[in-house]
């Protein structure tokens, strides 16, 4: 069977910078460590006053069809998944469409538009949509264009601020892909939740401690579902373990879980046994207390062996690389983290062709999914196009009193006066409302 992935990828960022160490902590009253140890993050990207889902979404998908030589006659399905979307009815992926059709020949008018939503997992979902309809052979020889966008904004002193962040990532979704194919196992551990929401409002309402112990929840679910479903959970038979990040410090604590559940009845697990003896099984204990306390135990321990900080140091640390630059991207955050992993992996010579990745995603609400995927041949070529890192070097770096302002421009149903704090260049623009409330968007050379 014709092995269907991810063809091509890029990034887009907002242009703004805000440093959480010298500019957000001061103003907060925190020490900086807060952030860039406890969390895990440098700085957040904001969009521009110009800038919004539409705008980088487009620019995005630009450049990746400008790149792999595409017109709109060989996209047959554009899907967005976002979290901050401004219309409920009218999809963005009209509005991206639109915009691409102002700079290519022809249009999109035979292409399948829509607007997937589940939080953060919705990027993976509508990549699994992509892939569908491809293996289902309804694709007629086109490919798929999957735009996950967000502006991950929260309300003013939320505990969340510290990990907001603004970007898009456009993915071509085709057969025979250059950078990987997709497994057909899939985990999915899924919940009805209240952690985070958004009941028609830009910022969200969160619980931001009970959402940690729901991403572990969830996540600890989609393992066993994945397992269950004949996936392959050997920590050797992975390279990169890509997870959603809405920061780093998130996945320090998902990651330590995982291992611990994929070294289970495996022989790493025998070989840590002399260290620090071997995991406490449920059934061997009548209190669950007492299980809980042998198992948080033998987690602190398992964190400071050498095997699992060389495991850490090689498959999950290099996924950070571009989130802790940018912050939470929410529907992009995963497909971020896979991204960061392989340009890390080829910047340290790394030879991945041929060899998996396990690809671990999660949205409040809630549901985690986990599956595998398979780098192909062209992914050195693929990542080396990237110029996310020079993108995130050239970024605007703002003052407190600019962020203030800027965040206020971005709860969708005010208007401003505020001037943008960057130019234009070469790149699709917000300029103002339609007659019907409709946003409007121009090509700027
Ligand atoms: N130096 C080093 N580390 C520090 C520190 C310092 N000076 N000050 C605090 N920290 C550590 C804390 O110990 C904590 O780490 P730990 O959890 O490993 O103990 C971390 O920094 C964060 O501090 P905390 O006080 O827990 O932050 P908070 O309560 O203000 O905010 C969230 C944390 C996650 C609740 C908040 O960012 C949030 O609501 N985020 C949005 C929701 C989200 O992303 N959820 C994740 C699942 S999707």
């Amino acid at each position: 069977m014709t092995e269907v992935g991810i063809d091509g990828v890029e990034i887009w960022t907002g242009k703004l910078k805000l440093d959480l160490a010298e500019t957000f902590a001061p103003a907060q009253g925190e020490d900086p460590g807060k952030y860039t140890k406890g969390l895990g993050l440098n700085a957040s990207s904001l969009p521009d006053v110009y800038e919004d889902i539409v705008t980088m979404g487009a620019n995005a998908s630009k450049r990746l069809m400008e790149r792999k030589g595409l017109s709109p006659e060989d996209i047959g399905r554009i899907d967005v998944a976002t979290e901050s979307s401004f219309d409920q009815s009218k999809p963005v992926s009209t509005y991206v469409a639109g915009c691409l059709e102002q700079t290519f020949d022809g249009d999109f008018h035979h292409a399948n538009k829509g607007e997937r939503k589940f939080a953060c997992v919705s990027g993976t979902q509508s990549l699994d949509d992509a892939y569908n309809w491809i293996r289902a052979g309804r694709n007629q020889g086109r490919k798929a264009l999957v735009i996950a966008t967000d502006t991950a904004l929260y309300a003013r002193d939320d505990p969340g601020e510290a990990t907001q962040g603004a970007g898009a990532v456009a993915m071509l979704i085709d057969e025979d892909p250059d950078l990987v194919t997709l497994g057909d196992e899939q985990g999915f551990g899924s919940a009805d939740e209240t952690d985070f929401l958004k009941p028609n409002q830009q910022f969200p309402s969160v619980d931001g401690k009970r959402s940690m112990q729901v991403y572990l929840a969830r996540m600890r679910e989609a393992m066993i579902d994945f397992a269950r479903n004949g996936g392959d959970t050997h920590p050797d038979n992975f390279e990169l373990a890509p997870f959603h990040t809405p920061f780093p410090g998130m996945v320090r604590k998902a990651a330590v879980l995982g291992y611990r559940h994929c070294i289970r009845d495996t022989e790493i697990e025998d070989e840590l046994a002399e260290e620090i003896g071997r995991q406490p099984r449920r059934e061997a204990f009548d209190d669950h207390e007492a299980f809980l306390d042998a198992i948080t135990e033998y987690t602190d321990k398992l964190a400071e062996t050498t095997a699992y900080e060389e495991w850490y140091a090689k498959t999950v640390e290099p996924t950070f690389a571009i989130s802790r630059e940018v912050g939470n991207w929410y529907t992009g955050s995963v497909h971020l983290a896979r991204a960061a992993g392989l340009a890390e992996a080829l910047e340290d010579g790394r030879d991945l062709t041929g060899r998996n990745m396990l690809v671990s995603s999660y949205g409040s609400g809630a549901q985690a999914e986990i599956h595998a995927e398979t780098i192909q041949e062209g992914w050195a070529e693929e990542i080396e196009q990237l110029n996310i890192f020079e993108q995130i070097e050239k970024r605007n770096e703002i003052t407190f009193e600019e962020y203030e302002s800027i965040h206020d421009v971005h709860n969708h149903d005010e208007t401003t006066e505020m001037e943008p704090l960057t130019s234009p260049d070469g790149e699709f623009v917000f300029d103002g409302w339609g007659r019907m409330g409709e946003r409007k968007y121009t090509y700027v050379e």
